[in-house]
């Protein structure tokens, strides 16, 4: 019913994007203006790991903690019901594509600058390890049009602070 709908607008959404795109901050935001609750998958692998993501990457490797992604992925979409950010990654795992179907995607574009501004230089996210700009940039240039592919929507954050943001994200749901 379209009344009850403005009555309870409160859209269960999930964030993409790379690192440095503000996903974490942006999901609190939403969350708390919507009184929903905000879920980030690395934080739910590190609870259930009871390690950092950087720890696991060095410790198991990559292809373990796209495993432990994709698991996670899959368990905080069923029965999602909050504002979800996703890990940079989580998109190239094909089955996590095709369970973003059907939920309202949110992708935050970033450019390379910000992206690294925000990110910072002396970042502790092991993707970046030695090159932080060069790798930011073939991580953009890899996965932005995985991004645009599960997005129902597009926002673009460079220049712009989390509540902007976050309010143009509410304004347009
Ligand atoms: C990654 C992004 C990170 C984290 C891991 C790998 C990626 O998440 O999952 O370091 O492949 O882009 P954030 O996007 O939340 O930093």
């Amino acid at each position: 019913d379209h009344r009850l709908d403005k009555l309870d607008h409160r859209p269960r959404v999930v964030l993409v994007g790379p690192m440095g795109a503000g996903k974490t901050t942006v999901a609190n935001l939403l969350a708390e203006a919507w009184g929903l609750s905000a879920r980030d998958t690395d934080a739910d692998i590190e609870a259930a790991e009871g390690r950092t993501v950087a720890d696991i990457f060095v410790e198991s490797g990559e292809p373990e903690f796209r495993r432990l992604e994709r698991d996670a992925v899959a368990r905080a979409l069923e029965g999602h019901d909050g504002v979800l950010a996703l890990g940079g990654g989580a998109v190239l795992d094909q089955s996590t594509r095709a369970r973003l179907a059907g939920h309202t995607v949110v992708f935050l574009r970033v450019g390379l600058s910000d992206a690294v501004k925000r990110v910072g230089l002396g970042s502790a996210r092991p993707l970046l390890l030695g090159n932080v700009r060069g790798r930011i940039k073939a991580l953009l240039d890899e996965r932005t049009p995985v991004y645009e592919s599960v997005a129902t929507l597009v926002v673009d954050t460079d220049g712009r602070s989390p509540e902007d943001v976050a309010g143009e994200i509410r304004a347009t749901l």
